[in-house]
């Protein structure tokens, strides 16, 4: 790929520590947030994560008031009622708990709060008029990488379809990275939030849109991610969740920065329209967009597989390229993802309409070989049959 040209402005400060949620009413005072609102959802708060982070507020005078009122693939009604309550609370900042749909929530509040209109208005390509409220943004995943982004992606449910707020105007002023709270983490949502992770490193680098910069967060954040999701999902050990965390929020820069592509633009029609885990949305069409991609950037794809661990000694680069797919595929079957077809809800009948929707999907452009309404409506198939 011949780029001469990228601009590379990381809006986000990261802060990355092991016990470093204690951190957070530090972070708030030296943005100068008084009265912030605390948004995670109720398992979130049930598991106790909270409470340090409560406790450090407190200890540097900060107010604060908690929002729990959090959804998986968050819905525009819930940030319109996130931007109501926090008006009635007058807060002056926000700190986000969770995985993406706790950080997205709290972006899209944040765009209502400063912009006013509804999502919609504010949907990409529109650009935001006023920066939103300043963000602290805590992962419990490793992971969605909404951290370090300045992406939304919320739920229209008028149109049951996933919008983009993408303005650097959302980006969190903070990423507090505390890769201790991994452990408490069930076992089905590690596996499926580390291979989203996976899958943004992947998109970032194959992508129409990666840079030389992207590149190397993108493969490091490989390496990290192909060498320990098994331990983290099944042993949980220190290191491999630090391992985890790291290449999570490295993985988040990269397609923060860059872009995802196919697999994400499936995955979120999937999930706007039947409310499948997005990691798990992502996992079961990786590896057939993999293999439909790969003649585009077959040199990419064989790097892919040699940072998954894969000896493409001996290989031709298009041996190795195919190899990164049993690589994926390996990663999927060990940590246990289910197939499409073990979602009941999922109905073929509908992927004309979903491939419709991926095709809209605003990464369409960016993915590595051009691809049509037709060939979303053939990967969603053979990855159904797969
Ligand atoms: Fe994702």
């Amino acid at each position: 790929m011949a780029l001469s040209k990228f601009s590379f402005p990381l809006a986000t400060r990261i802060e990355f520590g092991e016990g470093y949620l204690t951190h957070a009413g530090a972070e708030a005072k030296k943005l100068g947030i008084k009265k912030a609102m605390v948004i995670a959802d109720k398992g979130i708060i049930a598991c106790g994560i909270v409470k340090p982070i409560e406790e450090s507020l407190r200890a540097e005078h900060v107010d604060y008031v908690i929002y729990d009122q959090i959804l998986p693939n968050p819905r525009d009604i819930h940030c319109i009622a996130g931007a109501e309550f926090a008006k009635e609370h007058q807060i002056d900042g926000m700190i986000a708990i969770g995985g993406g749909s706790s950080m997205d929530t709290a972006k899209a509040v944040g765009t209502l709060l400063t912009n006013g209109g509804n999502i919609r208005t504010w949907a990409a390509p529109a650009q935001l008029e006023h920066e939103i409220l300043p963000l602290i943004a805590v992962p419990t995943t490793a992971g969605t990488g909404s951290e370090v982004t300045f992406d939304a992606v919320i739920t229209d449910t008028e149109a049951h379809e996933k919008l983009n707020i993408l303005d650097l105007k959302i980006a969190p002023k903070v990423a507090l990275v505390d890769p201790n709270v991994l452990q408490g983490l069930p076992e089905k949502v590690m596996s499926a939030t580390g291979v989203d992770a996976l899958v943004h490193a992947v998109e970032a680098y194959t992508c129409k849109a990666a840079s030389p910069i992207t590149d190397a967060f993108a493969l490091y954040a490989i390496d990290l991610i192909g060498a320990n999701i098994r331990e983290a999902v099944y042993k949980r050990t220190k290191e491999s969740c630090r391992n985890m965390m790291l290449g999570s929020t490295m993985a988040g820069v990269a397609f923060g920065y860059s872009d995802v592509a196919g697999v994400h633009c499936i995955a979120e029609a999937l999930g706007g329209r039947y409310d499948t885990p997005h990691g798990v949305s992502n996992a079961m069409v990786l590896s057939t967009v993999t293999e439909f991609n790969i003649p585009a950037a077959a040199e990419k794809y064989a790097e892919v597989a040699r940072h998954l661990g894969v000896n493409t000694a001996g290989m031709t680069t298009e041996e190795a390229a195919y190899s990164c797919v049993d690589a994926m595929k390996s990663i999927c079957a060990d940590v246990k993802i289910p197939k499409m077809r073990d979602f009941d809800v999922i109905n073929p009948k509908d992927f004309q309409e979903l491939a419709e929707a991926s095709f809209r999907n605003m990464s369409t452009p960016n993915n590595p070989r051009e691809i049509t309404v037709q060939d979303y409506f053939d990967l969603l198939n053979k990855a159904y049959n797969a």
